[in-house]
């Protein structure tokens, strides 16, 4: 685990080796509850990224030819680390992205699930045997890795979104040059520390630190097969169409969403209220899936509202390492003044404001957290109008729009699908044919009843419609992107017989 080479900063991870690289630029994690730094990195540049593409193609080959166990055997190495250091890689996320620590410690809960889904699955079946109309044909689809896998990261799952990227490609066979997200590049160090602890063979994984230059160059670069991106729509809609204009290259991209939660008429509100407190600010709104549209049912919307209300005005922002804090500091400063300007936007088209905690007060700040970026919930009424940006537009933030409907769950539905994402929802109410028609009209990737619309498990799809991704990342679909199916048929017989009636008779003109 340790470090080599001259500078005090953290390394890049190239070919097996710690490596300053070819910039001189650094730069610092920064822990967004204290303004502290956390620890200083090299900033790496295009030639960086060059010399990791280099590495991992070289590896390429060596690595393909292990089997899938022994390929596996690497990450059930992680998988016991993850696990042995619960506590401390929990409170080292919290410490760096600011997230509560039972947050923090379930997101490396969902790294180990991850890694433990992509090594287990090397003893499962891999492809299927297909019929042939030829009784002598046996046809077989089997896989093959893609080769060199891109991946970019975002930082509000630093630990758990690398390994849903990572854990697969690698036991797939395919090799990966990863750029993480520059606020949270002490938890990619980590998880690099990880893989040379286990020995993963040089140039199998690289870590290329930095910024936005460093992730564009992987994109850009012929040699990468997929680009794996979890991230902005705009950044992630902008790889989409370069990789996309590039034959044999593909990019599998997650996004955001405008999430929604529809309350109707027959709802249980004790699990409206819970599920839609813990959707709108668990993890200060800064998940994909978090919701910022609350679409309520006239008949229980005042009890509804008083109930959330009540709780969004109390909720208990703080020290991320407490265990009596619900909500953590936002990443960075920048993000703070983003959120600032989407509760301005809601204001200037007409929203009634119920709670406003965008400055909190001073005795609301932990002491010695005065540098933190402190933002508390926004919560705010209006209504329903398709051309409102406040009800399209993703914050990333604790900022959520109450919405009143009247009429049926259609009416619900068509309120909660007016918006360009569609990554999670959740519907609530005890009446089956509302759930039934909300798991088949709702368009999300991420359908739920009676639940928050966050804390998806591994094992299921995780990915969205329309602007929210292509729906690849996490668990089985990712297989998807980065393998090539190859349809394989061989004749058992000695004759050459074909599918579909073809004739398989050779004429020539002396027949
Ligand atoms: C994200 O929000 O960026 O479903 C990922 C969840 C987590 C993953 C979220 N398993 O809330």
């Amino acid at each position: 685990m340790s470090q080599s080479a001259t500078s005090g900063d953290c390394l890049h991870y190239i070919d097996g080796e710690w490596t300053d690289g070819n910039g001189s630029e650094t730069f610092s994690s920064v822990n967004p509850a204290t303004g502290e730094t956390l620890a200083t990195f090299r900033r790496g540049t295009a030639d960086d990224v060059d010399d990791a593409l280099e590495a991992a193609e070289d590896a390429f080959e060596e690595w393909r030819a292990l089997s899938y166990i022994d390929r596996a055997e690497y990450l059930w190495e992680i998988y016991h680390e993850l696990r042995d250091r619960h506590e401390e890689l929990g409170a080292t996320v919290s410490k760096e992205c600011g997230k509560e620590i039972s947050e923090g410690k379930a997101e490396v809960t969902e790294a180990w699930h991850m890694v433990e889904w992509a090594a287990a699955n090397a003893r499962h079946p891999h492809g299927d045997v297909v019929p042939s109309e030829v009784a002598s044909k046996d046809a077989y689809m089997r896989r093959k890795p893609r080769g060199v896998v891109g991946c970019i990261t975002p930082w509000n799952f630093p630990v758990a979104v690398p390994f849903w990227q990572m854990a697969i490609a690698l036991v797939e066979g395919n090799t990966i040059v990863w750029k993480p997200a520059e606020q949270t590049p002490w938890c990619a160090q980590i998880v690099a520390e990880m893989m040379d602890d286990a020995g993963i063979p040089e140039g199998v994984f690289n870590v290329v630190q930095g910024y936005g230059a460093a992730g564009a160059a992987i994109v850009e670069d012929a040699r990468v097969d997929t680009v794996q991106f979890t991230g902005s729509a705009d950044v992630g809609h902008e790889i989409a169409g370069k990789v996309g204009g590039e034959p044999g290259k593909l990019a599998a991209c997650e996004m955001g969403g405008k999430n929604g939660i529809i309350v109707t008429e027959e709802a249980d509100l004790d699990i409206a209220v819970h599920a839609a407190v813990m959707s709108s600010f668990k993890t200060t709104g800064q998940r994909c899936v978090s919701s910022e549209r609350l679409i309520v049912h006239e008949d229980v919307y005042d009890e509804f509202k008083a109930r959330f209300v009540e709780i969004a005005a109390d909720v208990a922002v703080g020290d991320p390492l407490e265990e009596d804090t619900f909500m953590g500091p936002a990443i960075e400063a920048g993000h703070v003044e983003k959120i600032r300007e989407h509760n301005e936007l809601a204001v200037e088209e007409g929203a009634d404001v119920l709670v406003d905690r965008f400055e909190l007060g001073d005795e609301e700040i932990p002491e010695g957290h005065d540098a933190g970026h402190w933002v508390g919930p926004f919560v705010y009424e209006i209504e329903y109008d398709t051309d409102l940006r406040c009800l399209k537009e993703e914050c990333f933030g604790p900022h959520v729009a109450l919405l009143e409907y009247s009429g049926d769950i259609d009416r619900a539905l068509e309120i909660h699908n007016d918006t360009p994402y569609g990554l999670a929802g959740a519907i609530i109410s005890e009446d089956y044919r509302h759930l039934n028609r909300f798991r088949d009209r709702a368009e999300i990737g991420l359908a739920y009843a009676n639940l928050p619309c966050i804390g998806a498990e591994v094992q299921l799809p995780f990915g969205g419609a329309k602007k929210s991704g292509n729906g690849y990342p996490s668990a089985r679909e990712s297989i998807e992107a980065v393998t090539e199916r190859t349809a394989w048929t061989l004749n058992n017989s000695k004759e050459i017989e074909m599918a579909q009636g073809l004739s398989a008779d050779i004429t020539t003109t002396d027949s």
